[in-house]
């Protein structure tokens, strides 16, 4: 491992927090699209959240440009109205709204007049001189990417890009749909703009969990000699969302998962856990590294694809609420024969020293069970094995190290640990660091470091021309292989569950499966465990293990001795007696094998899926180690299968 990083460079730069960090530069913030959503909603409570934490410069203000007409005071007046709504903090400072208010000003233009341009030139000029923003300007273009070439060649027109002191153009993703109008985009906007000057905006980059990656494995060297392939097995990087495309279906269409998620955020996740360690937190340095780490991710061959990767798109289900959902090709300005993924998964392979031979798992996707982005760092279990221990459930089990980067947030670490009491057994338990327990820090938009990192000149937050066209050129054979292959099988999961059954044979396939990580809310839905106290959940938790079974399966079989407990997430079972008459159904929210891991009787039916489904499984051993702990909460859980005999017969 290198020497040290200097964090001084880090808490000076990357820190929103009113403590360390110092105002941003002076400069003038011009905003291209102005009225749209984004301003709205993410820079505005943004930069009142700087404003508030004094982390604007006196000689600040804010020129909007956009094609409603109105003037100043119209633009002041609405975004004083939207503020109330999409301020993120608890209560709106009038002071330092009012600050901020009067630095908005406001241009009507469209984007194909040069008149407007030349206009915006001379508004931008008259407010910089009269807040002293000393020449400095933030381009920030908050519009399609369809119209940047002829927004950069207007701005170039009107001296943007000769301004007199600091200038640097902000850009939002998508940047291009494929690795050749990627390259045309950079080409484009380099033709106006050095690197230097580009800040691609990833929001993930923004999100303090997703920072903390990097000071993890920066500065808490004891996991350094562990950070390889020889002692890590695998990693998962998962970010899965319930809600569906919203309102954004025509946009969706032309997009799926792949371009949406996975070529941006989640390699850029990849590319923090994995990427060589670099020797300084410089901007340079640290862009260095990862740009490098992508390099290494091994090109798949087209042929490769249907190994490696899964996709799936959501029919109609239900949302976490319960409320029914429509399928994808139902949304709004959703093409009702869409081949879009919405769902997919990526085994990808870095031919390096570090990680040689080790599989990094992507996943994400839209209408799944639960909300959550989480990074896995599964440990080899022969390091458990050495240890000399009987581990738990006769399988030597390696440690997890879980980086939850929303909406929980915090790291955790699982590790075993002994039982209290005679006998030396072992019990799965959790090490966690809470953001919440340990900072105070205000709820953000995850936009205020971005945009004081741009005011300052820190790209370190921004995505280089080579990140973003490896991260294409890694996905490229992906879409290639679905585009010349359309899905037969969509929609191929309903909304609200775990997503296509095939995600799970990919890893079955390695000898793996998802970790899937969770929380108290999710037992909670089970008649089982609705009343059971949250230390008894938060000891269960970790003893889960998700299973997805197809139409068909058996699951357990009548007189069958083995010893599971089953929780139905979603899907439709069958009890069948051993003629093989039916004896009930088991849907969402119920459970099966009570009766062989607390009364240690043989299974008294068979029970089969009817439709896919995805369980919980609990290992017996374990339910009763920890349950016993808890005599009452045993009782009860007896109680309530007793009753369901007795409700039966
Ligand atoms: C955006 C995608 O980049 O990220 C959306 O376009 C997605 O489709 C969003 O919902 C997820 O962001 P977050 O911060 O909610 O995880």
């Amino acid at each position: 491992m290198s020497s040290t990083p200097r964090f001084s460079t880090m808490s000076a730069n990357h820190s929103s927090s009113s403590s360390t960090a110092r105002p941003a530069a002076p400069g003038v913030l011009v905003i291209l699209g102005a009225t749209g959503d984004l301003t709205k909603r993410l820079l505005m409570p943004a930069l009142l959240n700087l404003a508030c934490d004094r982390l604007l410069p006196e000689g600040f203000a804010v020129v909007g440009m956009g094609r409603d007409v109105m003037t100043t005071e119209d633009f002041r007046t609405r975004l004083r109205g939207d503020i109330k709504t999409f301020a993120t903090r608890p209560s709106l400072d009038p002071e330092r709204w009012s600050w901020l208010e009067s630095r908005l000003h406001y241009i009507a233009g469209e984007f194909d007049d040069p008149g407007a341009f030349a206009r915006l030139r001379e508004l931008v000029d008259g407010v910089g001189a009269e807040v002293g923003a000393a020449g400095n300007t933030l381009l920030y273009l908050a519009i399609s990417p369809d119209f940047f070439a002829l927004v950069n060649r207007q701005l170039d027109a009107a001296g943007f890009t000769r301004m007199p002191g600091a200038k640097r153009i902000i850009v939002e993703k998508p940047f291009g749909r494929d690795l050749e109008s990627a390259r045309a985009l950079n080409r484009s906007l380099l033709a106006h703009w050095p690197e230097e000057e580009i800040y691609r905006i990833d929001h993930y980059l923004g999100k303090e969990t997703v920072q903390n990656l990097l000071a993890f494995r920066l500065a808490n060297g004891m996991f350094a000699p562990l950070w390889n392939g020889r002692h890590i097995d695998h990693i998962q990087i998962s970010a899965t969302e319930t809600v569906g495309v919203e309102t954004r279906g025509g946009y969706y269409d032309r997009t799926g998962v792949v371009r949406d998620m996975i070529q941006n955020h989640l390699l850029q996740m990849m590319a923090y856990v994995c990427m060589e360690p670099p020797a300084t937190l410089d901007p340079l340095a640290v862009r260095d590294a990862k740009a490098a780490l992508l390099s290494s991710v091994r090109r798949m061959a087209t042929d490769e694809v249907d190994g490696a990767c899964v996709r799936g798109q959501y029919g109609a289900g239900k949302k976490a609420d319960g409320a029914p959902a429509v399928a994808y090709r139902a949304e709004p300005a959703v093409d009702p024969h869409s081949g879009t993924e919405t769902f997919a998964a990526l085994r990808l392979h870095i031919d390096n020293d570090r990680w040689r031979g080790m599989p990094v798992y992507l996943r994400s996707g839209k209408s799944l069970w639960k909300r959550g982005t989480e990074i896995v760092v599964q440990f080899r279990s022969d390091a458990a094995a050495a240890g000399g221990i009987d581990p738990i459930g006769g399988a030597a089990e390696g440690n997890l190290l879980v980086f939850h980067i929303q909406p929980f947030q915090g790291v955790e670490i699982r590790i075993q640990a002994k039982r209290p009491g005679p006998l030396f057994t072992l019990q799965r338990a959790g090490m966690r660091f809470d953001y919440a327990d340990t900072f105070d820090a205000a709820r953000g938009t995850g936009y205020e470091v971005l945009l004081h990192s741009a005011f300052n000149g820190d790209p370190t937050l921004f995505s280089r021309t080579d990140f973003v066209e490896t991260a294409w050129e890694i996905v490229q054979p992906v879409l290639d292989a679905w585009a010349a292959t359309p899905a037969a099988d969509f929609p191929d999961y309903p909304a609200g569950t775990w997503g296509p059954r095939a995600a799970s044979d990919l890893l079955a396939r390695d000898g793996r499966h998802w970790h899937e990580i969770l929380n108290r809310d999710v037992l909670s839905r089970t008649a089982f465990f609705a009343e059971a106290p949250a230390l008894v959940l938060n000891n269960l938790l970790p003893a889960f293990r998700p299973l997805a079974v197809s139409a068909g399966e058996t699951i357990v079989e009548a007189g069958a001795l083995d010893d599971e407990m089953y929780f139905v997430c979603r899907g439709e079972l069958e009890a069948l007696a051993a003629d093989g008459t039916r004896l009930g159904v088991l849907r969402e929210g119920e459970f099966f094998g009570e009766m062989a891991v607390l009364f240690d009787q043989p299974r008294g039916a068979t029970v089969r899926a009817v439709s896919g489904c995805d369980l919980l499984v609990l290992d017996g051993d374990e339910f009763r180690r920890i349950v016993d702990d808890f005599p009452a909460v045993a009782a009860e859980f007896r109680r309530i299968a007793e009753g369901r005999i007795a409700g039966n017969g």
